[in-house]
């Protein structure tokens, strides 16, 4: 299927593995430039690399710092100019226990998986609104649908990000522009690999029989992006195997 989507502008948040990264080479594959964005500027580098071997043509800018930082956020929605896609990500907050976290850590929890995507958004959503065509994707998490007790941090900020975006809908859908949420449940990624309290929570998905392929959601991050999803709007989309034990 020709997603429509060649040439298009997309900024992909925290890209340089994992989630990100799927997203940034699905949608390059398509033929979208795409300004990826990590704080460590080597493996930047290196996706920014395989993303050009990959899919010959586009262009690929490198943000490296962290999405919490206004410039780096500003060098982002400025990299084409015009961006149609945003993909709004971030590393998720630590596990710990809600009695350790004083007002600083949830600071930083609100500040990276909140207004990071919020303030990207208010840059670049009224651009894709006045030329008829954007689609904003938030990665988000499963624990939006079921809160996962030791990442109390990121059941809170997702959830707040959920229904933040949720409002924005009715003013942006009839002008072209999609706003949808991705809900991973266990990826194979750095994010569970690196955490074993995480681990612990997220691989038991005796359902799927095995974890997901980061490469299944880079490919529904694209087609949320492609000009046949112009209908699917205000949505949470989640990609846990069939994990989730409800129809609704
Ligand atoms: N994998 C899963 O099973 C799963 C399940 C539910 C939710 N999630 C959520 O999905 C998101 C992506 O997770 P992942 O599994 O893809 O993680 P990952 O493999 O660890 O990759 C995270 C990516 O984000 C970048 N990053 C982290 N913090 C950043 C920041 N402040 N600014 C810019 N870039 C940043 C990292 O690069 P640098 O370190 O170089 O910045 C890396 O490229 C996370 O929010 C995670 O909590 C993942």
């Amino acid at each position: 299927m020709d997603l429509g989507i060649k040439g298009r502008k997309a900024i992909v948040c925290a890209a340089s593995h994992g989630l990100g990264r799927a997203c940034a080479m699905a949608l390059a594959r398509e033929g979208v430039d795409v300004a990826i964005n990590g704080r460590d500027p080597e493996a930047l580098a290196r996706t920014a690399a395989e993303i050009r071997a990959e899919a010959a043509g586009v262009a690929v800018h490198e943000v490296a710092g962290s999405i919490v930082d206004q410039p780096v956020r500003e060098a982002l929605a400025a990299a084409f100019g015009e961006p149609d896609i945003l993909v709004n990500n971030a590393g998720g907050p630590p596990p710990g226990d809600y009695r350790d976290w004083d007002r600083d850590t949830w600071i930083a929890a609100v500040d990276q998986n909140l207004l990071s995507a919020v303030e990207l958004i208010r840059m670049t959503a009224d651009g894709m609104a006045a030329r008829g065509f954007g689609r904003i994707v938030n990665i988000t998490s499963s624990a939006v649908r079921v809160p996962i007790p030791v990442i109390g941090l990121s059941n809170a900020t997702r959830a707040g990000l959920t229904n933040f975006v949720f409002g924005l809908v009715p003013q942006y859908s009839s002008r072209g522009v999609t706003i949808n949420n991705l809900l991973p449940g266990p990826f194979d990624t750095n994010r569970l690999r690196h955490s074993k309290e995480i681990t612990r929570h997220l691989t038991g998905n005796a359902v799927a029989g095995r974890i997901g392929d980061p490469a299944e959601m880079g490919a529904t991050c694209a087609f949320l992006c492609s000009v046949h999803a112009g209908y699917i709007n205000g949505q949470n989309i989640l990609m846990d195997g069939g994990l989730y034990p409800g129809a609704f």
